[in-house]
Order: structure tokens, then C-alpha cells, then sequence
């Protein structure tokens, strides 16, 4: 089971820290895969402040070229080379703010298989427009084939897919676990049409959008790999209490 936390740009590097502190104190062992994702600024800390417990780091977002003049932006060797394991790739707010389309996801995710260690996280969801047009199936087959089609999962290569309906995010709405469920089948489908039967060893399908401890207990029979925690994961002992309910 993976448990990501998304700490958005919710958070002070002084917060980031005072808050990876108090989750090395309550994450001394976990039999799941907990993972935080803070911001730029704050990820050497926090790497540092979690290398020797059982929380890997993830960052939020990653550029596609290696080095060159790109301003501002950040390659998935420097991420490395501070110690983050995972990387978010496609959050539907970089989509909406950041203008982050469907090929430029597609070369982030290709920069990050091609980077030892490092793995994707990317994210998918349909809109409130496309639910309600019953496009949610299309949507998602898209946004997959245009991030994944092509690409190769190199060996020890992993992927995680989190299924995140835009409707869903940050608004207290939760689909109903048999749609969850539906939905990760057909993600399953998919990725076993882009990666062969390795896929379901290599490739993890999480459900992200208004996760909290009690939205998560009915989620735990759709059959996902994990949650992608936002808002939750912002208080430690709120987002500890939640991870004990998906490991027990
Ligand atoms: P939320 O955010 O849990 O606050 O809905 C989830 C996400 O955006 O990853």
C-alpha cells in the first residue's frame, strides 16, 4: 500500500521542517509505503530530516531536460541527488495554472524512467464537465495514452498511476468505492495494453482527492493501491491516524 502526502505549497520551509519532524516521530516503522512530497524549497530538509526512517520523499514536479538554459526549473538528477525516490507528475493544478499539457507530462514521465530510482507519480481525473458528459472513460484512456504510449518500463522501473477527479479534489466530494473500483480496472486495462503483464507487477493505481481518515475507510474494499492524501496530510497526527487505518 502507498500513502502519499502532498503538501502543495500549503507550507513555510520553518512549517515543512516542524512537520517532517513530527512525522519521523510517529513513522518509526510502517508496513506501507509512506511518502511526502514538499515543496522545492523545503525537499533538502525534509530528505534529510527523514533518510534514516521508513518515509521516502517525493517532489512535486520535475523539468524534462537534463541540464541547458531552462529558468527555473529543476531536473530529475538534481532531485536525486538530494535524495527524493518519487515525483508527482501532471497534478491537475499544474494542468489548470500552469498551462502543463498532455506531451510535456508525457516527457517528464520519460525523464524520470530514464533517472535511476526515481519514480513517477502521475496523475489523471476528468472534470466536473467531462462526469456529468459521461466522458470520465475517454478522458482518462487520453490522458494515459498521451502521457504513456510508447514509452517503456525499464527494468526495476515503476510507475504509479493516482486516480484524481477534478470534482473531487479539496471540495469533500468522494466517488462511490464501486466507481473507484471501476475506474482502477480500467486504468488496469490500459496500462496492461501499454506495458504487457509486467505492468501489474511494475505499476500501482492510487485514488487521490478528498482523502481524509474517515472518507478513506469506505475506499478501502475498491481494490486501490493507495491514497494520495492533500489537505490530511497537512497535520501529522491526522494523517498518521489515517495511514493506521489503511495498513490494519
Ligand atoms: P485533497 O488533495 O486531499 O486536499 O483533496 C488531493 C490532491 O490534490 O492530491
Amino acid at each position: 500500500m502507498f500513502i502519499v502526502a502532498n503538501w502543495k505549497m500549503n507550507l513555510s520551509i520553518k512549517d515543512s521542517i516542524a512537520l517532517a519532524k513530527e512525522y519521523g516521530k510517529l513513522f518509526k516503522k510502517s508496513s506501507a509505503n509512506i511518502v511526502v512530497c514538499p515543496s522545492f524549497t523545503s525537499l533538502p530538509f525534509v530528505c534529510k530530516m527523514l533518510e534514516s526512517l521508513p518515509v521516502a520523499v517525493g517532489a512535486q514536479d520535475v523539468f524534462w531536460e537534463k541540464a541547458g538554459a531552462f529558468t527555473g526549473e529543476i531536473s530529475a538528477e538534481d532531485l536525486k541527488e538530494l535524495g527524493a525516490e518519487y515525483v508527482i507528475i501532471g497534478h491537475s493544478e499544474r494542468r489548470e495554472y500552469l498551462g502543463e499539457e498532455d506531451w510535456m507530462i508525457r516527457r517528464k514521465i520519460e525523464a524520470a524512467f530514464t533517472t535511476r530510482n526515481l519514480t513517477p507519480i502521475l496523475c489523471i481525473g476528468e472534470s466536473a464537465e467531462d462526469h456529468e458528459r459521461d466522458e470520465r472513460e475517454e478522458v482518462l484512456s487520453r490522458q494515459l495514452s498521451e502521457a504513456l504510449d510508447g514509452l517503456s518500463l525499464g527494468i526495476g522501473q515503476s510507475l504509479i498511476i493516482a486516480y484524481e477527479p477534478i470534482w473531487a479534489i479539496g471540495t469533500g466530494l468522494v466517488p462511490e468505492p464501486e466507481e473507484i473500483a471501476y475506474v482502477t480496472d480500467v486504468i488496469r486495462v490500459l496500462l496492461r495494453r501499454y506495458f504487457g503483464d509486467r505492468s501489474d507487477r511494475a505499476c500501482a493505481v492510487l485514488y487521490g482527492g478528498s482523502i481524509d481518515e474517515s472518507t478513506v475507510v469506505p475506499l478501502m474494499e475498491s481494490g486501490v493501491d493507495g491514497f494520495l492524501v492533500g489537505s490530511a496530510s497537512l497535520k501529522a497526527r491526522e494523517f498518521y491516524r489515517l495511514a493506521e487505518r489503511v495498513i490494519n
